[in-house]
């Protein structure tokens, strides 16, 4: 099993990830694949057979559409980056990294006018909780005020280490919690936020679980959640049409969430009063 979760992680995209992750979508893959299941613990698994290929390549391909789609074959150049951030390369550098995400490098553009726009409607909060925040906390010059607290969270403890050391090096005062938001949601109860930032997330996780869009919101303890989706298809090659978020803007108008919405040129935004 250590052996087979490592092959899974040897891949430049995935190493990044936590093994317990690693591990839950190993054991969905096996519940499902009950052949497999019985072979592995019966130790006749091959290393070299069709089997075991086929069990890597596919919790690869599951682990890729959550996490390593979004990234770029840079990635690993942030720390480098981040180590030779000083005053005067500041801005440059910030979006240097801020171009190795996906999701970060398709908003840059829009940075100012996304949170212009939130805030407007919410007021500078005190503490902003970023919840599968990949990313999104280096965007932190863009926000226009110093929060008294940023809280990042995501599935990556790696990323959350540099986040922490992005967060140390600029003197913020922030604070990353690791949390799975599919098997972890407990883990939201003890975290206050005035608002709280779920950006291009909840598809990702609804193909995890079904529904648990709709537990997160109802344990997100903070006054406003803004969530965003995106309007392309991962890849950029389909479009997603606005009435596809019918079903979220549904579930919202039946438990009574007010909102309002905004979008730009690749993003839809909806911000939640709780
Ligand atoms: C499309 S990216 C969005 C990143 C960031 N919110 C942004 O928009 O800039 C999706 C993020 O969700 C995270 N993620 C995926 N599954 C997750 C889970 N079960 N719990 C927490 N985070 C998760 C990934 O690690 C990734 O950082």
């Amino acid at each position: 099993m250590e052996e087979l979760i490592k092959d899974i992680l040897s891949k430049k995209e995935l190493r990044n990830l936590d093994t317990s992750i690693v591990e839950e979508f190993l054991k969905d893959f096996l519940d499902k694949n009950r052949k497999v299941k019985s072979n592995l613990e019966e130790k006749k698994f091959n290393k070299r057979s069709e089997e075991y290929k086929q069990t890597v390549k596919e919790v690869r391909r599951k682990l890729r559409e959550i996490y390593g789609v979004f990234i770029d074959e840079n990635y690993s150049k942030k720390e480098h980056l981040l180590k030779n951030l000083n005053r005067r390369n500041e801005k440059e550098t910030v979006e240097k990294i801020l171009k190795l995400h996906t999701s970060t490098n398709e908003r840059l553009p829009y940075y100012k006018e996304v949170y212009q726009k939130i805030f407007k409607i919410t007021g500078r909060k005190k503490i902003i909780l970023d919840l599968a925040c990949g990313l999104n906390p280096l965007s932190y010059k863009f926000l226009g005020y110093k929060p008294v607290k940023y809280i990042a969270s995501d599935i990556s403890s790696e990323d959350l280490k540099f986040i922490a050391l992005f967060f140390k090096k600029m003197k913020i005062s922030g604070k990353t919690i690791k949390i799975d938001l599919v098997r972890e949601q407990e883990k939201l109860q003890g975290l206050k936020a005035g608002i709280c930032f779920m950006f291009k997330t909840l598809d990702s996780l609804e193909t995890q679980k079904k529904n648990t869009s709709r537990t997160l919101i109802d344990t997100i303890n903070a006054e406003w959640i803004v969530i965003s989706f995106p309007k392309t298809s991962l890849g950029g090659y389909k479009t997603i049409k606005k009435s596809k978020r019918q079903w979220f803007v549904n579930f919202l108008k039946h438990n009574n969430h007010k909102h309002q919405s905004f979008e730009t040129l690749n993003e839809f935004f909806f911000v939640i009063e709780k």
